[in-house]
């Protein structure tokens, strides 16, 4: 602006510079100058256009400037507005990181009072600690001096005094051991009570089972006909069959005594069950007075003899049903005519008719003599033998035909329960006397036992 304006002024400035000299020349050349007046004034005019339009072109020009001034100071403004938001953001992140180290630093003023009052607690119980010690030591003490003072004096008020307190001392260890005596009574029975409901789970763990059984098979427990067993499979169980004595005893019954069992796919028959605390065995052989002869032929032994009550096998095939599909452990008990007795126990397997029924014992028992005088510890075990099926080691004579009964004989000499029975006292020769029942790791070879039980279990039952 200022430019211009300057611009103008030179302008009139040389305007008024041209005008002097016509009015200095007088009224002889008046026309003259007047003509010469009107081509400067044109002149001038003309100029002066040409000012106004260099002016309008200086004016748009900084007008431009301006603008571009303008939107430089918006951009400028923007960026500036833009660092004020963001020095604003990073105070307000401070502040936060502020209030969180207030935060931190209150924490750890928590945590320093909790540690006091800990150690503060500490320092109470341990002042109790002493205080208890001491008194336990004062009462100690006394307790010593009273005990001197009895010694002492035997006759004076003091020792009666002193007396008086240890009576009390003594009844009150007294009724603390009672209280004692009563917590491990109480304990005793709540032991009790869980191995009820011990057995009582079990029991209706087997319910389970069973029911789960019967309803996989629902085909019913006809057998009988053969083309029906054919077409609808033929090992289902009856309704509320045991498949031996420890089930039974699962079952909840807990007397010994005669029932009724069906092992897998067999046919039910009676077994003498001997229920213990522990569960239920199932015996598969007893002698006790001789009033069963047991010098028997293959096929009764394979079938069973004897009564349940009494004297009895109770066969072979019976046994091997029991005990095929699962492990078993066989129990064997022996008693001697000075009322002495033995039992020994061991894992067994038995195998089928078509083994011989063949007798395995899986894992000799170490510590124990008593299992060797039985069967054999490698496969397939050792065979049954008759007087008219002899299976054993023995190459020239027959063990069954030579001593008696039925047995798992491998050299005639180790074990046979199954030998004739001998009252007390045994006969005095020895080929008679080594045909009784003997045990020669027990007993020896040549002592008739007084009496023997074969019992078996599920192994189950020895480690519950
Ligand atoms: C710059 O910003 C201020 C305030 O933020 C505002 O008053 C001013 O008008 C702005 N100027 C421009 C050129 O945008
Ligand atoms: C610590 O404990 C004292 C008194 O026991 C209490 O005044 C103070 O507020 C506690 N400080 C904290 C951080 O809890
Ligand atoms: C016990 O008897 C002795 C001897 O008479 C006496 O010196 C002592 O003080 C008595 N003890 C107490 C605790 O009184
Ligand atoms: C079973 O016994 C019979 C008769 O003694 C014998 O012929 C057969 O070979 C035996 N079988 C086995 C596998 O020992």
């Amino acid at each position: 602006m200022k430019t211009s304006l300057g611009t103008l002024t030179l302008c009139m400035v040389a305007l008024m510079a041209t005008g002097f000299p016509f009015e200095r020349k007088g009224p002889a050349k008046e026309k003259r100058v007047q003509y010469a007046a009107w081509e400067d004034v044109n002149v001038i005019a003309h100029g002066l256009l040409q000012l106004g339009q260099g002016l309008k072109e200086h004016v748009d020009k900084t007008k431009i400037q301006m603008r571009d001034i303008f939107t430089k100071l918006k951009v400028f403004n923007r960026t500036m507005s833009e660092l004020g938001k963001e020095s604003q953001r990073l105070q307000e992140e401070e502040e936060a990181l502020r209030a969180r180290a207030q935060g931190l630093e209150d924490r750890e003023g928590q945590l320093l009072n909790v540690t006091a009052e800990l150690r503060e607690k500490a320092e109470e119980v341990q002042q109790e600690r002493r205080t208890m010690n001491e008194r336990m030591r004062r009462l100690e003490e006394r307790v010593n001096s009273m005990l001197q003072g009895a010694a002492a004096l035997p006759d004076t008020n003091a020792n009666a005094w002193n007396n008086s307190q240890a009576r009390s001392i003594q009844f009150m260890l007294e009724s603390q051991s009672r209280r004692i005596d009563d917590l491990t009574e109480r304990v005793r029975l709540q032991q009790e009570k869980l191995n009820k409901q011990n057995v009582r789970i079990r029991t209706l763990q087997s319910q389970v089972q069973q029911s789960r059984q019967r309803s996989s098979f629902p085909g019913g427990s006809s057998t009988e006909d053969p083309l029906q067993g054919g077409a609808t499979e033929q090992h289902d169980t009856p309704v509320g069959m045991a498949v031996d004595c420890h089930d039974m005893f699962l079952r909840g019954e807990t007397t010994s005594g005669v029932y009724t069992i069906q092992p897998g796919q067999s046919e039910p028959f009676s077994v003498f069950c001997e229920m213990t605390a522990d569960g239920g065995w199932t015996v598969i052989q007893r002698r006790q007075d001789g009033s069963v002869d047991f010098d028997q032929l293959w096929q009764a032994y394979e079938k069973g003899f004897g009564s349940l009550d009494g004297e009895f096998w109770l066969g072979l095939q019976n046994i091997h049903s029991i005990v095929k599909d699962d492990s078993y452990v066989l129990n064997i008990k022996l008693s001697d005519w000075g009322d002495d007795s033995v039992s020994v126990r061991f894992p067994f397997q038995l195998g089928g008719k078509q083994t011989n029924y063949s007798l395995l014992i899986q894992e000799p028992v170490s510590g124990s003599s008593l299992e060797s005088s039985l069967g054999s510890d490698s496969a397939p075990g050792l065979p049954f033998s008759t007087r008219d099926q002899d299976n054993d080691h023995k190459a020239d004579i027959s063990c069954a035909k030579h001593l008696s009964g039925g047995w798992w004989f491998s050299n005639c000499g180790r074990s046979n329960l199954n030998g004739r029975y001998f009252q007390s006292p045994p006969p005095k020769q020895r080929h008679q006397r080594k045909q009784g029942i003997f045990w020669k790791t027990w007993r020896g070879r040549y002592y008739p036992l007084k009496s023997s039980r074969m019992m078996i279990a599920p192994a189950a039952i020895t480690k519950s």
